[in-house]
């Protein structure tokens, strides 16, 4: 019979142990950053201010920028006790890995009216602020009454110019990875955030 209780050694990476996790698929991680617990506990505050930030008039559409934000919108939009709508939004930025060309292209946007809705953009990391800087004012334009920014993680770079409503947790300076961010599309899986 499959045993249904939660399994601690799925929230953490056997870190200590000689037995490394499976999920690394043998990639090495400097160490935990947040772990699976302190996640899910951030969320659910998180979850808890923004249904009472809106109300059923503001008619919430939460979009989930992809990738990297579709775990931890998973997470938040079932902790929200108001009525929302979701869709996602497609973003690729270009340039190369170090340095954003700041053009950001949409790939998919939401095909509904957003007139006189409140948005929700759901952001994994906030790094240069690039991405949100080009998306956020493109969301205006369609009409939006409101957007508002729920970022899990901020750099807190001096660039980053657009103001993020809720932010999880602000970012040490280094590359994370997990719940959702990747390094070149390794680890996103992964219940709890590691710096690489
Ligand atoms: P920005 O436009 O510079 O703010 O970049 C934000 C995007 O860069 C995020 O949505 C992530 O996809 C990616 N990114 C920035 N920092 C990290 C990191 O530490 N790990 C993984 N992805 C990151
Ligand atoms: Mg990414």
């Amino acid at each position: 019979m499959t045993d249904t209780r939660p399994s601690e050694s799925s929230d953490r990476p056997p870190t200590g142990s000689l037995v490394p996790d499976p999920r690394l698929g043998g990639h090495r991680i400097r160490g935990v950053v947040f772990d699976a617990h302190q996640i899910q506990a951030r969320v659910r505050e998180l979850a808890a201010e923004i249904s009472e930030a809106y109300g059923t008039e503001d008619r919430l559409l939460v979009l989930c920028l992809l990738k990297g934000a579709f775990l931890f919108t998973s997470d938040l939009v079932r902790h929200i006790t108001l009525p929302v709508q979701l869709d996602f939004m497609v973003a690729a930025s270009y340039g190369d890995a170090k340095e954003t060309s700041g053009e950001v292209t949409v790939r998919y946007d939401p095909p509904m009216d957003l007139t006189g809705r409140a948005v929700l953009l759901v952001e994994d990391i906030i790094d240069t602020g690039t991405t949100l800087a080009a998306l956020v004012p493109r969301l205006v334009e369609q009409g939006a009454a409101r957007v508002d920014v729920c970022a899990l993680l901020h750099k807190r770079e001096p660039t980053a110019v657009v103001e993020a409503r809720w932010v999880g947790f602000d970012a040490p300076n280094s590359f994370l990875v997990g719940y959702g961010l990747d390094h070149a599309e390794d680890f996103r899986q992964l219940p709890y955030i590691a710096s690489l």
